[in-house]
């Protein structure tokens, strides 16, 4: 008869090493994923890349255009399997404000490292500007972004391991703090 070792459960914060997924940004339109996630890319010498990036480049089209064209159930369709493409390539990946409205794309992000640039509503609306070309915020710019971050800080908690408030940090800060967190952590 063989003992089996006692196999105790893994606590849910811990989450198992990336084996060569990228370190992926979320956040709220204007939390500076993309300024941030290349500027992180570009310190640790690693690959950046941003979805919507791509989204735009293979589509050829804005992202604007897509919402208005093919509609926002097409956008996140095309996010979503964009998304998962890219969390297989090692780097530095930046993703769009919705990305984790998709239960999917939450439930891939658990085995990765995922930073949460938190930012309140003030610097949000200061970062993205009154006169947006975000489809989402077309409208009382404001009131879009106070319903966006309502609805979906809990969806950036679930998803982040960890979380950096940007509202008076500045890029190169942000990049230093996840840094040192990589030094520590790992
Ligand atoms: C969206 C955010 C945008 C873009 C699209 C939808 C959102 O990206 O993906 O307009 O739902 O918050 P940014 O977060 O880079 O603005």
């Amino acid at each position: 008869m063989s003992i089996q070792p006692e196999i105790s459960p893994q606590p849910v914060e811990e989450r198992p090493e990336p084996a060569e997924g990228p370190i992926v940004l979320v956040g709220a339109p204007g939390s500076g994923k993309s300024t941030v996630g290349a500027l992180l890319a570009e310190r640790l010498d690693v690959a950046f890349h941003d979805v919507d990036a791509v989204i735009v480049e293979r589509s050829g089209k804005s992202i604007a255009d897509i919402f208005v064209e093919d509609g926002e159930p097409a956008f996140r369709a095309l996010e979503e399997r964009t998304t998962a493409e890219l969390l297989r390539r090692p780097g530095v990946l930046s993703l769009g404000g919705g990305a984790v409205l998709s239960p999917t794309t939450r439930a891939a992000l658990r085995d990765h490292r995922v930073i949460w640039l938190k930012v309140g509503l003030a610097q949000s609306v200061k970062r993205v500007g009154l006169d947006t070309a975000r489809p989402l915020l077309l409208g009382n710019v404001r009131r879009q972004l106070r319903k966006l971050l309502d609805e979906r800080a809990a969806l950036y908690r679930e998803v982040g391991t960890e979380v950096i408030d940007t509202d008076d940090t500045t890029p190169a800060d942000i990049v230093e703090m996840i840094m040192n967190a990589h030094v520590s952590q790992r």
